[in-house]
């Protein structure tokens, strides 16, 4: 069957994530977003696409600060509670009866409850007329203890990550199961040395 070519969505499951920010004058803000991918392995970088008129874009244009919280499925409740526009004055955390999860190298807070959460600051922003790619610069990434194990493996069968179907009324959400399939980043090269396999040693959990 053929598609229109803007259902992407219908086709391709997309994360949810909470983006937190802060106002300049301090009043918490939290908006779901599904436009979200990191840059290329190894990099620190993840970009989101955002239309215009959104506080969180006013946010970090203001403080160059956010938080990518990566919520498991019984955050699907919420998204609702956060996607709906209220005025930029309004304490989204309390809106959504969410709890605050004090950032480590920013002043935005996170979400509690989450079960990862990258701390970002504004690296570059891509403008279009109806739609803006930030870039932000990962400078603090937290995962729940509980769902993290051997070999930096997030069980996702644990941490259940909130995800979207697009569908023509609206979003069916979703979430992923491990396979049980494992190739080392290794066999993509030709004598089976993943180049960059250092610097996962190096930065291997504690
Ligand atoms: C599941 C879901 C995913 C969304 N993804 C995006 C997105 O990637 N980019 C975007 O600009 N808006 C997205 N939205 C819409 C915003 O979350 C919504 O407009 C929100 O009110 C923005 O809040 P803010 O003005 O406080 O930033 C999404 C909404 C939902 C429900």
């Amino acid at each position: 069957m053929e598609l229109k070519p803007f259902k992407r969505e219908s086709v391709m499951p997309l994360p949810v994530a909470f983006i937190s920010t802060m106002s300049k004058d301090g009043i918490r803000n939290i908006a779901p977003y599904g436009c979200i991918m990191p840059v290329l392995r190894p990099l620190d970088l993840i970009c989101i696409a955002t239309a215009k008129r959104r506080d969180t874009l006013d946010n970090i244009r203001d403080t160059g600060e956010f938080v990518v919280n990566l919520a498991g499925d019984e955050f699907a409740d919420k998204v609702i509670p956060t996607a709906r526009a209220f005025p930029a004055d309004e304490d989204e955390f309390e809106i959504a009866g969410l709890e605050e999860k004090p950032s480590k190298r920013i002043r935005a807070p996170g979400i509690k409850g989450c079960y990862a959460w990258m701390e970002c600051e504004l690296f570059k922003m891509y403008e279009e007329t109806n739609y803006i790619l930030i870039m932000g610069k990962v400078v603090h990434l937290e995962v729940a203890d509980e769902v993290y194990g051997k070999d930096g493996l997030c069980n996702v069968n644990k941490a259940r990550p909130l995800m979207m179907m697009g569908a023509d009324k609206g979003m069916h959400f979703c979430t992923v199961e491990e396979l049980g399939k494992f190739e080392p980043f290794g066999a993509m090269f030709p004598k089976g040395k993943d180049p960059l396999a250092k610097m996962y040693e190096e930065n291997s959990s504690p």
